[in-house]
């Protein structure tokens, strides 16, 4: 099963992150399973327990499975100053998910996390790939109406 992504990539240690990278990407619950760690420890001959360092290291790698749509938002002091705290309040109110959580659909898992480099638009999220800025609620609860439509 994931021959086709370890065909891309050498097994040497330093291709860890990107086949991390590659796999989670490619699975439809956005995550790492057990099972993945195996064979990529397997493919590159590293421990088990030094590939979940690396997981629990990173925060974009997730362990549990989550929604097709992640948001990530930022809750470092620029983007809390510009009142991160009623966007994220905003989102679960939307979602009724807490941080850390899935939807039942399974189509949105909510995040925070550090700065995302783009602090002039604070507060700032992302949802998988795209950067949103200068958010206030009105504009979330849009973003969040506008995939939520994309599911159909
Ligand atoms: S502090 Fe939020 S993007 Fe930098």
């Amino acid at each position: 099963m994931y021959e086709k992504i370890f065909s891309k990539y050498t097994p040497e240690r330093e291709n860890l992150i990107y086949i991390l990278h590659d796999i989670q990407d490619n699975h439809p619950q956005n995550y790492i399973s057990e099972e993945a760690v195996a064979a990529v420890g397997k493919y590159l001959r590293v421990a088990p327990a030094h590939i979940y360092g690396v997981l629990t290291f990173y925060t974009m790698f997730s362990t549990k499975p989550r929604g097709k749509n992640i948001i990530r938002l930022c809750e470092s002091p620029p983007c809390f100053l510009k009142g991160s705290d009623k966007i994220i309040a905003k989102l679960r109110e939307l979602l009724n998910i807490k941080v850390g959580e899935t939807t039942g659909d399974e189509q949105f898992t909510l995040e925070t996390c550090a700065c995302l480099g783009v602090c002039g638009n604070a507060p700032v999220m992302m949802i998988n790939e795209d950067v949103y800025g200068d958010l206030t609620e009105e504009k979330v609860a849009v973003i969040i109406d506008k995939l939520k439509g994309e599911k159909l």
